[in-house]
């Protein structure tokens, strides 16, 4: 098999065998097929697309190239939740504890962020002392007895997703829904979790900017896991507007301990309700919507979702005092009131605009390598739907050098008005099984 012939098969629309995929995936992570080829077949795949067989074949290529998790040995349900990235997106620390606390088991790994989308390790390493290194045995240690851990990729799990995914980087070869789907769903799948729900966010801040491109991945993404016999059903939701109220790290963590007290932003709160819903019904735990939420009122009620959250932390070396004194989080030297220069209803508040505001503050990345400043973000005072008068407060930066005039002039762009109300959109769109 020659790769140029590969890519002229694939630029003239006709689809590669598995044999092919295989040949392809195998021959890229060891080096035989060099970068400019397999560009040119990532372009030729976003022209021509990649039919269902092919996208199975790719994610389990792909798959296949490195380790996978077996979670047989822990007793009970293994579940897991993947967000297409967004910004405000705590959701794990919130749905993590709760589905826990019903009695489900969460073995997650989880990414860091990079660009305008915050990441889940970044804002535990907020806590101080949280360990998110853990070996394989302590992992399964934690999730056996205390049914949740989140930890990083320890194991050399996709590094054939690694390699293309950097390459599709900066080929301007993301953006098809063929390779973004067996790109997360080879690394879902190597995680071992058998019920998976995956929150596909769309909108401004998202990957995925319309509906009906969302509904097309979230339909590519339950097709495959479900071909591998995984139990999968993917939520649509909104990311036109930023989640929740804080944008950040150590501020969303904050955040997401208060929903747990039952304090959170009501949107946000929404949203973790329903995905623990989700699972809840997905895997039989609960014969009825009605039975799912009121065994995820009880929990949080109780305090038993914020406890499991408590010994996470604990288990991980972090500083579980955090729950109760905020104090004990990376303080900012600054906060500085983004105020507003018009009077109106607020029709939009731009995600991607918001995220990169507080990416310039220090709180994300520009490059994989850059350091975070876990203090900085930003508080959304004011959200869509809401009427606001010349000098009100709009959002606060926490910040302490890096990026204030800019990050202030971007979150003030961010914030579009109108003389009419405005009502605000759901967070739920849409759940694809
Ligand atoms: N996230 C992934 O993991 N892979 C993609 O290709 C796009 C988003």
């Amino acid at each position: 098999m020659r790769m140029v012939d590969l890519i002229l098969k694939k630029k003239a629309g006709e689809a590669l065998s598995k044999e092919e995929i295989d040949f392809i995936i195998t021959n890229y992570v060891n080096g035989n097929i060099p970068d400019y080829q397999m560009s040119a077949l990532t372009m030729a795949i976003c022209f021509q697309g990649l039919n269902d067989d092919e996208q199975f074949n790719l994610t389990k290529a792909m798959l296949e190239s490195g380790d996978q998790l077996d979670l047989s040995s822990i007793d009970g349900i293994c579940v897991d939740k993947h967000s297409t990235g967004g910004v405000g997106d705590k959701t794990s620390l919130v749905v993590a504890p709760i589905v826990s606390s019903c009695g489900l088991k969460i073995a997650k790994m989880s990414g860091r962020g990079l660009g305008h989308t915050g990441g889940t390790l970044d804002k535990l390493e907020s806590i101080p002392g949280f360990n998110i290194s853990l070996s394989t045995e302590d992992f399964f240690k934690q999730v056996k007895e205390i049914g949740i851990a989140i930890v990083g990729q320890t194991l050399n799990i996709t590094p054939a997703d690694k390699k293309l995914y950097a390459l599709r980087d900066v080929t301007g070869t993301i953006e098809n829904i063929g390779l973004i789907a067996s790109s997360i769903m080879s690394k879902k799948l190597a995680s071992g979790a058998h019920s998976i729900v995956i929150d596909v966010k769309v909108g401004d801040g998202a990957f995925m900017k319309t509906i009906e491109d969302a509904k097309k991945l979230a339909s590519a993404l339950v097709s495959i896991g479900k071909r591998f016999g995984r139990n999968i059903e993917a939520v649509l939701t909104d990311m036109d507007s930023p989640l929740g109220e804080n944008v950040g790290n150590a501020n969303e963590v904050i955040e997401a301990i208060e929903t747990l007290k039952g304090h959170g932003p009501a949107t946000f709160e929404r949203l973790c309700k329903k995905l623990s819903c989700e699972f809840l019904l997905m895997t039989n735990y609960c014969k009825t919507e009605e039975e799912a939420y009121k065994l995820i009122d009880e929990k949080i009620t109780s305090g038993a979702a914020l406890n499991k959250l408590k010994e996470m932390i604990k288990w991980q070396g972090g500083d579980p005092k955090v729950i109760e004194d905020y104090s004990l989080f990376p303080q900012q030297k600054k906060e500085i009131k983004v105020l507003s220069v018009q009077d109106g209803y607020i029709k939009r508040l731009e995600a991607l605009e918001i995220g990169v505001s507080a990416m310039l503050l220090g709180a994300g990345r520009e490059n994989k390598e850059d350091n975070v400043d876990l203090s900085v973000g930003i508080k959304i005072c004011k959200k869509v739907g809401d009427y606001v008068s010349k000098g009100d407060t709009l959002a606060i930066l926490y910040a302490n050098e890096k990026g204030i005039d800019e990050a202030y002039n971007k979150v003030l762009n961010a914030y579009h008005f109108t003389n009419d109300k405005v009502k605000a959109n759901d967070i739920i769109i849409d759940i694809v099984k």
